[in-house]
């Protein structure tokens, strides 16, 4: 098979940023998904509707011309969220989660909750009304192996969550383990999971091939080759509560390449032919379409988008960066060669 054509994808979970890194960023998500849901943890972070609707308007402005991309914002949640600003959320429409970081777990964590506990009241008001918690799923805790912060958290946070409320709709985001795909497939239909293109197509070891590799470091990290087989089976059987959230996060590159580099993988302007290529190495081509583009929407209760796109065998070879801002950022697989190509772009590049 050399062409793929799909209902247009959605990506249920992206950093846009914000400022000049957003208007450099936004175009490669808008060039392929239908909606885009923007995560709240700028500095600083987004926590109210009002401040949601600010963000909104900025990412609406920075979009392409023509673009016919829609965003949708997720609320940050803290230990101070109000259960009027959960109602808030609801009636916005275009406001469809909150999202949980626990505090420190990941890039612009500070704010994030350090007693779930506290906001027993908020996520109440959530189940209430059917806005989901995205869930960043990774203990804090000092104490515990980096590569099982995933697996401890199932443990002593979700599960316990989801007993004392089990009508909270929870998206368990970017999972990387064997348990957590597990947990999810055990949960009722209230429980969705998103899978980044890098945690299908890497191990572990692509963090230390040569030498240490900053663009490959994101949170969750990279897992054994074992936990991405799992994952990769759960999207080739087609279980559809398993969606397309990229989770691309750009950072300029002086603060990848650094001492103490940042965690998070580009990979907007290339994640739709990464995610084809992971599926095709399971011969499961044919059950990208639910992934990527019905299950998300079927999730989050919104009609699944109306046209379509197309993918194509052409391979190509991914820039050293991409202009961010006053920097550049450096995408997954850059200089590398890739299979896929989304067929509008072999156009407007006359190839
Ligand atoms: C994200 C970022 O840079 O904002 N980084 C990452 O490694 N995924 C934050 C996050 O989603 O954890
Ligand atoms: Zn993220």
């Amino acid at each position: 098979m050399d062409r793929v054509t799909l209902t247009r994808p959605d990506d249920w979970h992206v950093h846009l940023r914000d400022g000049a890194s957003l208007a450099s960023v936004v175009g490669h998500s808008a060039a392929w998904s239908g909606r885009i849901l923007a995560m709240p943890n700028l500095k600083p972070p987004v926590t109210t509707v009002a401040m949601a609707q600010a963000y909104h308007a900025r990412i609406r402005a920075a979009l392409p011309e023509g673009a016919s991309c829609t965003p949708l914002l997720s609320l940050y949640l803290t230990e101070e969220t109000s259960v009027e600003e959960v109602w808030a959320a609801h009636q916005a429409g275009w406001v469809v989660a909150f999202k949980y970081y626990p505090m420190g777990a990941t890039t612009h964590s500070e704010a994030g909750v350090r007693h779930l506990a506290r906001c027993q009241p908020v996520l109440q008001a959530m189940a209430e009304c059917g806005l989901p918690l995205q869930v960043h799923g990774e203990v804090t805790d000092p104490g515990v192996d980096v590569f099982a912060r995933e697996a401890r958290f199932i443990e002593r946070e979700l599960a316990p969550l989801l007993e004392r409320l089990p009508e909270l709709r929870v998206v368990f985001e970017h999972i990387t383990t064997a348990e957590a795909v597990a947990f999810v497939r055990q949960a009722g239909a209230g429980v969705g999971a998103t899978i980044t293109p890098q945690h299908l197509l890497y191990n572990r070891n692509a963090l230390f091939q040569g030498g240490i590799r900053p663009h490959y470091y994101c949170l969750p990290v990279l897992k054994k080759e074992r936990h991405r087989q799992v994952l990769l089976e759960a999207v080739a059987e087609g279980h559809p509560r398993f969606f397309l959230g990229t989770d691309s996060a750009p950072h300029g590159r002086s603060t990848k390449e650094a001492a103490c580099g940042c965690a998070g993988i580009y990979s907007a302007p290339l994640a739709l032919p990464l995610y084809a290529e992971a599926f095709e190495s399971v011969q499961a081509l044919a059950k990208l379409e639910g992934f990527a583009s019905h299950y998300g929407a079927d999730f989050y209760r919104v009609p699944r988008n109306k046209d379509q796109i197309t993918l194509v065998r052409h391979p190509w070879t991914v820039p050293d960066s991409y202009p961010y801002g006053d920097s550049v950022v450096v995408p997954l697989r850059a200089g590398e060669r890739m299979e896929w190509q989304i067929e509008s772009d072999t156009i407007s590049q006359g190839s």
